[in-house]
């Protein structure tokens, strides 16, 4: 790949000619709210749609996870069109997302407490309803648990399930009821799981977490060669 020099909010970056926008930026020191993205994920899932920004001549915002870094291009981060539709993409997921930091295992280790933060959001909805779901919890597994209620449907443990040749978790349902679970919801104990906990160290909320025997080290370690 050839050199690409660009800018950002109006500072020259430089990077590969068509590297994934979203990477460059981060390595670059700025920061994209991000929940979905995978490096080693291609084509992109972008799922998430937290990481709006607006590119001088499009017409519309674009998700920096599916665009690539050009020669010459200008990309502008928070613009009012950017902010609003991550803001609005934001309010989605938690209106989904059982609240309850708490008494979570990832209280202070959230991905969506740490974009609140940086975003300067709230994490209690204001204009939104919250729909919650009320599925059951999967304490089956030795090592880990699954609560299906805080998944924010990124995808990323079913992605690092599959990379593990073991591919035991998945999408099933669809529009609000869309929730990753294993063939038939069969509990993860009787699934063939092998207990790599890729997916406990990739997940960015409190829905896969490890038993208190298991230490999220042990777990991303698993995986390091993918986040
Ligand atoms: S990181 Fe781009 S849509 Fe999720």
């Amino acid at each position: 790949m050839k050199p690409a020099t660009f800018t950002i909010d109006g500072i020259e970056v430089k990077a590969q000619q068509g590297a994934n926008l979203l990477w460059a930026a981060l390595d670059n020191g700025f920061y994209i709210p991000n929940l979905c993205a995978m490096r080693e994920a291609a084509p992109p899932f972008a799922s998430c749609r937290l990481c709006f920004v607006e590119i001088e001549g499009r017409t519309a915002p674009i998700t920096a996870c599916t665009e690539t870094v050009s020669d010459g291009m200008a990309v502008h981060l928070n613009t009012p069109k950017a902010q609003r539709l991550r803001n609005r993409a934001f309010e989605l997921l938690l209106s989904h997302h059982h609240l309850d930091c708490r008494n979570c295992a990832k209280n202070r280790s959230c991905e969506l407490q740490n974009i609140a933060s940086r975003l300067g959001l709230k994490l209690k909805l204001k204009r939104l309803r919250r729909i919650p779901r009320e599925l059951s919890i999967d304490s089956s597994h030795p090592l880990f648990t699954y609560n299906p209620n805080k998944c924010v449907l990124c995808a990323k443990c079913v992605m690092v399930c599959h990379d593990q040749g073991t591919g035991i978790l998945d999408f099933a349902f669809r529009g609000i009821d869309t929730a990753v679970t294993t063939l038939a919801g069969a509990p993860l104990a009787e699934a063939a799981c092998n207990s790599c906990l890729a997916c406990v160290a990739v997940c960015p909320v409190g829905a896969l977490v490890a038993k208190p025997s298991v230490s999220l080290e042990e777990a991303k370690a698993a995986v390091a060669h993918l986040i």
